[in-house]
């Protein structure tokens, strides 16, 4: 019989450095109002430079495993799953570097790039492994340093993004425990490969050949169209989702969706018929931080003590690729360290 993942920690990291939207009406031709109306974000957080992804990603892995009551020690964790769409270098992966710093060496450790879906793609990923019995205790954390690659000449990205990080172990156990996973939908749609994407660094355009084009070695979205496919797929991904596993939309206690913008969040919500106050929002504080997204805001959540433990939460996700995704848990019984 399969086993059943279970969320058992849960931990957050922010750099310190917060930046505000006055910071950035000093800086690009924008204000507080254009950000405030037209995304909920106030302010963000932005790593200094020397600071990268997986600097952010070990302190959060720390504090997820000390939530877990895990040690951080070799053997401790089986799998150790890193969702980013910044790694520290196109080659190695992350991760492996991550686990290492943890004091997980040994630990199989990848990254996945699904940008912001990363986490949900993640989740599945190591959930499927201790599913199958290949993992007792997984490690899956979003990390992303967004700051590094937001091009200076647009302010409608550059306004968007934070960096941070999230992180949550998953153990093997019964799917009657709270915390338990008891779902995952995810999906893509490569012909929208275009409308978010860095063009320039990997093999399509080699560094090392040519100048990119100006702009090419930063991100770019095309904000408009996501913003229409973003409620769409995270709508219809959470009900085919909610739909294969029984569970009526009623019964979903918190809707936790990738922090990209509030009216995303509030209109996938009315989309699905879930009142807007049970829409988990961090993003006022932190900002859209891409595959990190979804373990901050339950961090934050838990920290805040504003789910019940064993209630039906459902997770949904939306990002470059296209790629989206969801899953489905009840609300775990622990402390974010
Ligand atoms: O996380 C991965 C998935 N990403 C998302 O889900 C993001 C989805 N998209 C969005 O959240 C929104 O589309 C944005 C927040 C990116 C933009 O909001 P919008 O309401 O769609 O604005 P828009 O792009 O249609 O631009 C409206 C106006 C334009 O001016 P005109 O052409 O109407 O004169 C823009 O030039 O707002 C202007 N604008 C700005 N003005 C002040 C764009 N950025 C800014 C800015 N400050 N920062």
């Amino acid at each position: 019989m399969p086993l059943t993942a279970v969320l058992t920690g849960l931990g957050a990291y922010l750099p310190p450095r917060r930046v505000s939207n006055e910071e950035l009406a000093d800086r690009f031709d924008t204000t507080d109002e254009w950000i405030t109306s037209r995304t909920g974000i106030r302010s963000r957080r932005w790593a200094d430079p020397g600071t990268s992804t997986g600097d952010l990603a070990v302190e959060a892995g720390h504090r997820a495993l000390k939530s877990a009551g895990v040690d951080p020690e070799p053997g401790a964790v089986d799998l150790v799953v890193l969702a980013t769409t910044t790694p520290d270098h196109l080659c190695p992966a992350t991760a492996p570097d991550v686990a290492a710093r943890i004091g997980l060496t040994g630990a199989a450790a990848f990254d996945i790039s699904a940008v912001c879906s990363g986490f949900v793609y993640a989740l599945e990923t190591a959930a499927n492994a201790i599913g199958a019995g290949r993992a007792r205790t997984a490690l899956v954390i979003g990390a992303e340093t967004y700051s590094t690659i937001l091009n200076p000449a647009d302010r409608t990205t550059s306004v968007i993004f934070g960096d941070g990080a999230g992180a949550v172990v998953l153990t093997a156990g019964d799917a009657d425990r709270p915390g338990a996973l008891h779902g995952f939908e995810l999906g893509s749609d490569g012909t929208q490969k275009d409308v978010i994407c860095i063009p320039a660094g990997g093999s399509r355009q080699r560094a090392a050949l040519a100048e990119p084009a100006p702009g090419d070695e930063y991100f770019a979205m095309e904000g408009r169209k996501v913003f229409l496919s973003a409620v769409q797929r995270m709508s219809e991904s959470s009900t085919a989702l909610l739909d294969r596993i029984g569970w009526p939309v009623e019964s979903v206690g918190h809707l936790v969706g990738h922090q990209a913008n509030v009216r995303i969040l509030r209109a996938v919500a009315e989309q699905l018929g879930i009142p807007a106050e049970r829409a988990v929002v961090n993003l006022d504080q932190v900002g859209n931080t891409s595959a990190a997204s979804i373990p901050i805001a339950l961090a934050d959540a838990a920290a805040a003590s504003s789910l019940t433990v064993g209630e039906r939460v459902l997770l949904t996700a939306f990002g470059g690729g296209l790629t989206w995704g969801s899953a489905a848990l009840t609300w775990p019984d622990v402390v974010p360290a």
